[in-house]
């Protein structure tokens, strides 16, 4: 018997992309979050952070992955909490984290030790040795006030399909809060997948010979997140490009077609010190000078401020 046609993208998410067995319990943790803090007079931003994985067996031995270190999503949300927002930080397994980025270049078993009285009575002290000290403390004291007040909700994905549920999910429990809550579209995720009903289950073999692969398209989520999910809220998508002849145009097609509020387009050699904040009626160009680098500031600040200024006009309107 023929298949029952798909035609809403609800439908095909629930046929063709596995559902995490978790997604209710986040969801409902999610929607306390954004309730509690709405009600604190804060607003909420869901950011998407990292790669999306597609795999191409069930039991998956290989897969395609998007490329992204984090970075963007897990600054950008240090600044959103610096400016009064609570985060819901949906990010790749193992991709850069709020805070903890800035130790990232530290081996943990090169900043510890045991203190000399731990080592004399082999009691196994272990202490952080004063090099990377100054450097730990003024982070950890930064993410301990986050947690205490907690204001990051860390919600994690692998592949595409974890990625889709949740972000749905995550849509569905800021519809609570309205016009409060932004989406902060940074993820790289994956335009081509490999439907559950047509994986091979097993490794795909190599004594086979060269391997042709038909991928399927991505529903693009945007559409449904903007127009059925959370209509009132404020959502930035994010354009890559690695030809900066084409971004104004890509940008601005994406706000035509999905009717969102900005675009933040970027150029892969240089997103670290340039971006382009578009929306239907202006355009920004927020640079990094020589200066700015040499004082550490980073990009994602000035990202940041220009959004939130804009999400505060967007409310108040
Ligand atoms: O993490 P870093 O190393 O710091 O790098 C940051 C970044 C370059 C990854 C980031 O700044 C960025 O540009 N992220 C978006 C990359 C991307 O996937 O662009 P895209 O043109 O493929 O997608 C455009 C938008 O459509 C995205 O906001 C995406 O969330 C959305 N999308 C994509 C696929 C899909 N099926 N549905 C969607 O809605």
């Amino acid at each position: 018997m023929a298949e029952p046609r798909v035609s809403t993208i609800d439908g095909k998410l629930a046929q063709e992309f596995a559902i995490p067995s978790h997604v209710e319990e986040v969801k409902d943790k999610m929607t306390d979050f954004a309730k509690r803090h709405a009600a604190e007079g804060r607003r909420v931003v869901v950011i998407t952070s990292g790669g999306t994985k597609v795999p191409l067996e069930s039991r998956t031995v290989r897969f395609l992955d998007n490329f992204s270190s984090g970075r963007r999503g897990a600054s950008s949300a240090e600044y959103f909490i610096d400016a009064g927002y609570a985060v819901i930080f949906l990010h790749r397994h193992r991709s850069l984290y709020p805070y903890t980025r800035m130790l990232s270049n530290i081996n943990m078993m090169d900043a510890l030790q045991f203190s000399s009285a731990g080592a004399a009575s082999n009691s196994g002290e272990v202490v952080v040795n004063q090099q990377v000290l100054p450097n730990i403390t003024k982070v950890l004291k930064r993410y301990q006030e986050v947690k205490e007040r907690r204001l990051l909700l860390p919600i994690e994905f692998s592949v595409l399909s974890e990625y889709l549920h949740l972000l749905r999910a995550a849509a569905q429990a800021l519809s609570t809060i309205g016009s409060k809550a932004m989406f902060y579209l940074a993820a790289a995720v994956s335009d081509f997948y490999i439907p559950a009903s047509e994986m091979p289950e097993h490794k795909i073999q190599s004594s086979n010979g060269p391997l042709q692969l038909r991928l399927n398209m991505v529903p693009k989520i945007l559409s449904p997140l903007v127009k059925d999910w959370a209509p009132q809220a404020f959502v930035i998508s994010f354009k890559l490009e690695t030809d900066a002849t084409i971004l104004l145009e890509k940008a601005q097609r994406a706000l035509d077609t999905y009717r969102h509020q900005a675009v933040v387009a970027n150029v892969l050699d240089s997103r670290r010190g340039y971006v382009m904040v578009v929306t239907p009626e202006t355009q920004a160009e927020l640079i990094l000078t020589e200066d700015d680098v040499k004082n550490d500031v980073e990009i994602e600040e000035r990202i940041v401020s220009n959004l939130t200024s804009a999400h505060k006009k967007f409310i108040d309107q």
